[in-house]
This record gives structure tokens, C-alpha cells and sequence, in this order.
């Protein structure tokens, strides 16, 4: 089956990622001057999730009603999927009334899995490995702020998580430099840098990783299922908090970017999002522009009269 996917920012070339980009900003700037566009009139999308989510959710759904459709929020509570049916056999039947899907989490394989076996479009809201959702809206964002991010100087400040993994993706796709600070054992997935190479460089030191950088991310010290280790990761991480300081660090026109949801006091200084250099609200209310432009991609548009 050819349907398309976007399961990492890999599934598509850096032209189709930047054609997507630019078009969420015009989806955002149709729904500013207020026009109505619903070229998804009449389709559904299910969204799935077995983790928590507040912009994912929103940004989806309020998206899919925008464009006209509508969108099904499902969790394994109130699925069979929470009961043990087979993912593959969940994915033949959600797809065969549904015209995509979106699911968030924990093993990447789950998406994998799914998509083997659906008949439409499968999107990414998290997985334990990546969040390309997640990517477009910053990409989206660096793009409004201070133009092309190729041969830009990006800084991953914390954990080598599912977000640092999605920043060495999109390191290789959009082509910018990215230097990751973690502590030692908390490195992003080893498969992602060694597809990077060159492009990616991991230092201990958040210094010497913000020194020249026109963009600094980061995000949570635990992720969602890493609940457990979140007292013992708190100590860990403590050098990686980002802070004003830090960021004067980094190059004169830096930007400073969190996927939200944010811990003051703990991987951001308590200040961080009122410093002028963060665009963090920005970057969250692009996640509905850029994914409203992956969802025209996607599906199919409405169905003809009859
Ligand atoms: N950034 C992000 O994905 O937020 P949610 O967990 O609220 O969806
Ligand atoms: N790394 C975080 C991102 C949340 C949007 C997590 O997986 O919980």
C-alpha cells in the first residue's frame, strides 16, 4: 500500500518539509484574517493516546474542525487496545473508518506496527524515540523569527530524549549544526547520531554547547514513563538547568526554544519564558498551523456530491 506516513521527520525530503512549513504559515495567516478554508470537510481523524497531552490533543482536534472534519480522541481506557487486542488488527479496522490517525506512545514500534497494517496516513504525536510534531512547529517558528535555519547553530540543552532525537533528524533534514549537552548516560539514541554524523556533536559542558548557537531548546528532565527515575534524574541534570545567563552565552540574535510542558525551576530558570529571547508561546500555537498544513497533505480532500 503506498499511503504515506509521518511517523519521523525521514518520511519526507527537506523540500517536502520546507513546502509543509511554508504552509503553515499561510494556513496560519488564512485563519488570522479570518477566511474559511475546509478542504477536509467530512473526514476523520482518530487520535489515540496512551500518554497525556494538552497541545497535541488541542492542536489535532481543533485543527481537523478548522479544516472542516472532525477528530475521534480514543485512549487504550476506553479501547479494546487496553485489553489486549492486536495493534495490527486495531489498525485494519480503526483505517477502514477513519481517514488518518495519530498516535502517541510509549514504544516507536507500536507506530510501526500500525502503519504495516493501515490503510491511511499514521502520524506521530510522541513516541518514546521522536516527536516530529513537534519539529515542524519549531522549524515553523525559527522560520517567522529569523528566516532559513540551514547553517544555523542549534544547542539541545538536558536530555537526550524523544525531542533531542527529533532535533538530530531535523539537524540532517533542514541541514543546521546541532550540539547536544547531556550528561554522561543520558546521550540521545546512538542510531540517530550515527545516521547524523558530523552534524551532530555531543559536549557535557551547556556552555560550550550554547557558545555561537542561534537557537537553544530544551525540555523535561524526566519524559512520560521515566516517572521513576525523575528524583534521581533531578540531581543529575541540575548543571543543565538553561537560564538568562546561559543564553547570553549564545549568539546576539539567539532564540529559545521548549516544546512545553515546562518545570520552572528545574530544566528552565523560573524567568526563561518571559525573557524576551524565548518564542515558546509561539512555537506551542504553531503546532496547530504546522500540522494543519500536514493534515492538508495527508488526507484526501472531501468527497464529491453525490
Ligand atoms: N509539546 C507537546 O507535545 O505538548 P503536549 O504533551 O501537551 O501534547
Ligand atoms: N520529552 C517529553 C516531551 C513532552 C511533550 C515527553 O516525552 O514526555
Amino acid at each position: 500500500m503506498s499511503v504515506r506516513h509521518f511517523l519521523s521527520m525521514m518520511d519526507y525530503t527537506p523540500d517536502e518539509l520546507v513546502g509543509l512549513i511554508r504552509r503553515g504559515i499561510e494556513l496560519k495567516n488564512l485563519r488570522n484574517r479570518g477566511v474559511l478554508f475546509e478542504p477536509l470537510k467530512n473526514r476523520v481523524l482518530g487520535m489515540i493516546f496512551e500518554k497525556a497531552s494538552t497541545r497535541t490533543r488541542l492542536s489535532f482536534e481543533a485543527g481537523m474542525i478548522q479544516l472542516g472534519g472532525q477528530a475521534i480522541f480514543l485512549s487504550p481506557r476506553d479501547t479494546q487496545l487496553g485489553r489486549g487486542e492486536p495493534i495490527g488488527d486495531a489498525a485494519i479496522v480503526m483505517s477502514s473508518m477513519l481517514d488518518a490517525v495519530m498516535i502517541r506512545t510509549f514504544a516507536h514500534s507500536n507506530l510501526t506496527e500500525f502503519a504495516a497494517k493501515s490503510k491511511v496516513p499514521v502520524i506521530n504525536g510522541l513516541s518514546d524515540d521522536l516527536h516530529p510534531c513537534q519539529l515542524l512547529a519549531d522549524m515553523q517558528t525559527f522560520l517567522e523569527h529569523r528566516g532559513s535555519i540551514t547553517g544555523k547553530t542549534v544547542a539541545w540543552i538536558g536530555d537526550g530524549n524523544n525531542m533531542c532525537n527529533s532535533y538530530i533528524e531535523a539537524a540532517m533534514q533542514f541541514d543546521f549544526q546541532l550540539k547536544v549537552a547531556c550528561p554522561a548516560g543520558y546521550e540521545p539514541d546512538a542510531r540517530f547520531l550515527a545516521l547524523a554524523g558530523e552534524r551532530v556533536q555531543v559536549v557535557r559542558d551547556p556552555r560550550e554547547a550554547v557558545a555561537g548557537a542561534h537557537l537553544v531548546s530544551t525540555d523535561v528532565w524526566a519524559s512520560m514513563g521515566q516517572e521513576d527515575e525523575a528524583e534521581q534524574r533531578m540531581a543529575l541534570f541540575r548543571p543543565y538547568q538553561v537560564t538568562r545567563e546561559l543564553l547570553d552565552a549564545a549568539a546576539e540574535d539567539v532564540l529559545f526554544m521548549h516544546c512545553l510542558p515546562a518545570h520552572r525551576g528545574e530544566e528552565i530558570s523560573v524567568d526563561l519564558l518571559d525573557d524576551p529571547r524565548s518564542v515558546a508561546w509561539d512555537q506551542a500555537e504553531n503546532r496547530l498551523h504546522a500540522q494543519k498544513a500536514l493534515l492538508e497533505m495527508l488526507v484526501e480532500p472531501a468527497y464529491h456530491h453525490a
